[in-house]
């Protein structure tokens, strides 16, 4: 979502006349996206402000702005707590950045808007396309109303808010235009898109009329949450051709007292029914997951039963973290808190059998062929393509005759490595 947010940013200011340097000290304008979603995003941003801050007394001229999660929480705090910074832009401020930038450059005096609007800004705005891209993200929404007691993202980024359908069939075309093959659709909460918008389209629906779109070849969206994953969504991915058979679905815990406490809305069970239930339709879909370990009462009973869900699904990877406490949040006021010792030993037990299953699951694609959008160069040489499965398998590939990022192959799966496959092509899909 932010890697989006920051794409949305390059694209305002590239309208401006502003071009991107690698090089802080010669900048113009510095802009800090940020998110607290976890960790200690104060520490990170205080660092960056503590390196950037002192460029200022060679050019005074340098506008520095922060904006995101972090910016959102602490409003205009932020600016009494880090002299020297010129813009604090909300999370529904992201349109209005360059506005910001130029009253604060023309007044020099610092300004802060964080206010959260009836419709967030910048949801209208395109991600700047990178050269020779095939893959783009459309953000359909933004905000989430779930308020698990761990998270802080309902706080930050505010109500859930769909896009009009229209304005995202109309982004997805140009982008297919503009040569795209894949877009990611993201939201916090894809499945409930567009149901507290009177007329709209359902998620799935939408799914359908992306799927007409002419040059769109492959279709992925992130994150569904698996209390609101219907029936109809699962039955999109028999009737789409395009959408890829992989799925995004956070279990956060296999316990379901802890799932409880979570504040999640669905049990193990009910969790593996949805999984048995999509690969009844598509048994070959990948999926993969969220885990946090070491909420608060986590009991290595608890915990044990996590490892458990990981052995049941068989997911291609996990993205685990170890809890921490937003503050804010229900659960900052939960007591029974897991030791850090504990929470690093869990996480290092979990990623542990998740190599093991990711491996296994690797390895059972030698000798299979695949169809791969090649996406760049290979990272290990000139001879060397790399693209990804629809399953989003990383495959990095030989050929004998001319390729072009964008294209789809055929490869044959010769060899699995720890977090990627080789293979060789085949024939070029469709001959
Ligand atoms: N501590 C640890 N992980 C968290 N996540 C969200 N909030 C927290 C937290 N307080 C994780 C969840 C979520 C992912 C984006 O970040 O697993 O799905
Ligand atoms: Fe956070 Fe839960 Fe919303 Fe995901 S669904 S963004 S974890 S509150």
């Amino acid at each position: 979502m932010n890697v989006c947010d920051s794409g949305k940013i390059l694209h305002l200011f590239a309208d401006q006349d502003y071009q991107l340097t690698s090089d802080s000290r010669s900048a113009d304008l510095i802009v800090i996206n940020t998110c607290s979603v976890r960790e200690k995003p104060e520490l990170k941003l205080f660092s960056a402000l503590g390196r950037y801050i002192p460029l200022k007394r060679r050019r005074p001229e340098l506008v520095i702005a922060v904006g995101g999660c972090v910016a959102q929480q602490w409003g205009d705090k932020l600016l009494e707590r880090c002299p020297g910074l010129d813009v604090v832009f909300g999370t529904h401020q992201l349109d209005s950045l360059p506005q910001l930038v130029a009253a604060a450059r023309l007044s020099r005096k610092p300004v802060s808007s964080t206010d959260f609007l009836a419709r967030p800004g910048g949801l209208e705005v395109m991600a700047r396309p990178t050269p020779a891209a095939v893959s783009a993200m459309v953000t359909i929404m933004q905000g989430c109303d779930n308020f698990c007691s761990y998270c802080i993202v309902p706080y930050v980024r505010g109500r859930e808010y769909s896009r009009s359908s229209d304005a995202i069939i109309e982004e997805v075309r140009k982008l297919a235009e503009a040569g795209i093959k894949e877009v990611m659709l993201l939201g916090q909460n894809v499945n409930s898109y567009g149901l507290k918008a009177s007329g709209e389209i359902s998620f799935a629906e939408l799914l359908g009329r992306i799927q007409e779109i002419n040059g769109i070849e492959r279709i992925r969206f992130t994150t569904s949450h698996p209390k609101d994953m219907s029936d109809e969504l699962i039955s999109a991915f028999a009737a789409l051709s395009k959408l890829c058979p992989y799925l995004h679905l956070p279990l956060q815990a296999g316990s379901d007292a802890v799932l409880k406490r979570m504040g999640r809305g669905y049990t193990a069970a009910s969790y593996l029914e949805k999984v048995e239930k999509l690969r009844r339709i598509v048994p070959e879909i990948a999926l993969t997951t969220d885990i946090i370990v070491g909420f608060p009462g986590e009991s290595e009973a608890d915990f044990l039963q996590t490892l458990t869900m990981l052995k049941k699904v068989g997911y291609d990877q996990i993205y685990s973290f170890k809890y921490s406490v937003r503050p804010g949040t229900r659960a900052a006021d939960y007591d029974d808190i897991v030791a850090d010792e504990e929470k690093r030993d869990r996480l290092a037990r979990c990623q542990a059998l998740q190599d093991e299953i990711s491996q296994a699951i690797l390895l059972a694609q030698v000798g299979k062929i695949a169809e791969v959008l090649v996406t760049g160069p290979s990272k290990r040489g000139a001879s060397e393509w790399s693209g990804r499965t629809p399953e989003s398998r990383i495959v990095n590939f030989s050929a004998p005759t001319k390729i072009v990022v964008g294209d789809l192959c055929r490869v044959k799966v010769i060899e699995a490595y720890k977090h990627s496959l080789k293979g060789e092509v085949v024939a070029d899909a469709g001959s």
